[in-house]
């Protein structure tokens, strides 16, 4: 067993207060997605991975196992390996087999989560080292000490790529690119494709109700951190594909004129009144590669499912 993990600076958590407060008190009230993933968020994300209708992981997954002899003679084997947004850590894992990573790296917010799933990784492979780092990817990348001058490999699957406006992923692509330095380094990502409005709209309300209780679960793990009273009878889910701005929008409606105690304030919500909770961009084949090579990548491959629901890139 043989794992460490590390904090970034940067992570101030009275400034996340500050502006998680100030986003509620906003006209236009939001919430940022990375506040889903609390204990009972993290698993009812793992559990919408199980819906009929959210085709997402499910899709990566079969262009993962059917494209791995392929991805892995693209990325090369022995190499560091970087997993953004980690999480369980399982979908990294699955790649050890093939990659042969030196080193694995396990970037998460969520320290806790970390600390779970790192500790059952060690035991599974106590050859590799494996480090935690507990940091926020969308304050900025901050990694060339830790990497050294080996090449490495960057992971980003599951399309959470799509929580960032189309700038802010160039952005953040851009940073990757940059630590992207070692010859033999590149990123492995997996972007959900543009289609059909009814079924976007399908993946993101399902009828069992369980992207509703993960979006309103959200108020409960606000109401831990700040200290506010969001009563959940109060909201309801909404989840729409949003075509003209490529996106699905979750919001969270006020069933009703309401007062919620945030802070040293009284925030009224009128009936029909909406605090926006998630953004996930959608992007056609050319488009993420168009951004891909704006953020300074040159070779890029793609595999699809057969129906093109998915994309999954290598860039480098
Ligand atoms: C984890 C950000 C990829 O946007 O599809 C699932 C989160 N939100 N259902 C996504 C999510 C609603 C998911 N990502």
């Amino acid at each position: 067993m043989r794992y460490s993990i590390t904090y970034r600076s940067g992570f101030n958590a009275e400034l996340e207060r500050q502006s998680l407060i100030a986003g509620l008190l906003a006209p236009n009230a939001a919430i940022s997605p990375k506040y889903f993933y609390d204990e009972l968020g993290s698993l009812l994300y793992l559990a919408i991975c199980r819906l009929p209708e959210y085709y997402l992981t499910r899709t990566e997954a079969s262009i993962f196992t059917q494209n791995r002899e392929a991805i892995t003679g693209a990325i090369g084997t022995g190499k560091q390996l970087v997993d953004l947004g980690a999480g369980d850590c399982r979908k990294a894992a699955e790649w050890f087999h093939f990659l042969k990573p030196s080193r694995y790296f396990a970037v998460d917010i969520a320290e806790a989560h970390l600390e779970h799933s790192l500790g059952r990784l060690a035991e599974e492979f106590p050859d590799t080292e494996i480090v935690g780092i507990v940091m926020d990817i969308a304050t900025g990348l901050q990694l060339d000490g830790d990497l050294g001058t080996q090449p490495a490999t960057f992971f980003y699957p599951g399309s959470s790529i799509g929580n960032f406006a189309p700038g802010s992923a160039l952005q953040l692509l851009g940073q990757i690119r940059t630590h992207c330095h070692a010859p033999g380094s590149g990123l492995l990502i997996g972007v959900d494709a543009k289609k059909d409005a009814a079924r976007l709209n399908a993946a993101y309300a399902d009828p069992l109700g369980v992207t509703a209780s993960f979006n309103l679960n959200i108020l409960n793990h606000i109401n831990r951190l700040i200290g506010s009273d969001f009563d959940l009878n109060n909201f309801r889910h909404i989840g729409f594909y949003n075509e003209s701005m490529g996106r699905v929008e979750m919001h969270l409606e006020a069933r009703t004129d309401c007062v919620v105690r945030i802070a040293d304030s009284n925030r009224e919500f009128a009936a029909g009144e909406r605090i926006h909770t998630e953004n996930s961009y959608k992007y056609a084949r050319h488009e993420f590669e168009s951004l891909l090579q704006q953020a300074g990548f040159t070779t890029i491959q793609c595999w699809q499912d057969n129906v093109q629901d998915f994309c999954v890139f290598y860039a480098a």
